[in-house]
């Protein structure tokens, strides 16, 4: 088996990214994407390629003391940065977990799943979908956006295996539910 290390960005490239997306998250507030991602109170969150963690943040504002958020990267400093941010916000309720897709959590443990501008990245698709499906409650949700790529193909290669059903989308945020 590879080392899961093949995959990081380097540690220049992170930061070069890290910066951007303060950039990005002024013009495109992470709150209104988790809300579009429809994250309640008291739900138990997955945010995988959760980078520097602007949505992991977020949800873990929405879901409050009684939800938690597992805010996951394959890049040791996405979870570094993840940490400082939830320390500085006073979150208490995010957790951090470094893989590269088997995820060390209960299987049917999960309400949602966030997935935003990642799938793009995963060279195993079908490995990460039955790794999401495995962790899901019945019915729970898988929320993705990829700016990369179109509607039609996020919708094909989500519902691609029969694991799950496409229910809508909000503002570029595709809802999709396990079956
Ligand atoms: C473009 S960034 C998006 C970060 C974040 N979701 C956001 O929208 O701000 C993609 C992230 O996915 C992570 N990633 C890429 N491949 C991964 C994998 N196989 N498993 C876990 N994380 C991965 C990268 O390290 C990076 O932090």
């Amino acid at each position: 088996m590879k080392k899961d290390n093949r995959k990081y960005q380097s540690n220049l490239d992170f930061k070069l990214m890290t910066f951007f997306f303060k950039i990005r998250d002024l013009f495109r507030d992470p709150m209104e994407k988790v809300k579009n991602a429809e994250i309640k109170p008291g739900n138990v969150v997955v945010d995988y390629g959760c980078g520097p963690g602007s949505h992991a943040v977020a949800a873990a504002q929405i879901v409050g003391s009684s939800g938690k958020v597992h805010a996951i990267d394959i890049h040791p400093l996405a979870l570094q940065k993840v940490k400082k941010k939830a320390e500085k916000k006073g979150l208490d309720n995010i957790e951090t977990i470094k893989t590269d897709c088997k995820i060390q959590l209960e299987d049917n443990s999960i309400d949602i799943i966030t997935c935003f501008d990642v799938i793009h990245e995963l060279d195993d698709l079908t490995e990460h979908l039955k790794e999401f499906h495995r962790i899901l409650k019945l019915n729970a949700l898988l929320a993705v956006d990829d700016h990369h790529l179109s509607e039609s193909d996020i919708v094909s290669l989500i519902t691609q295996n029969n694991w799950f059903e496409f229910i809508k989308s909000n503002q570029n945020v595709y809802i999709f539910k396990k079956i």
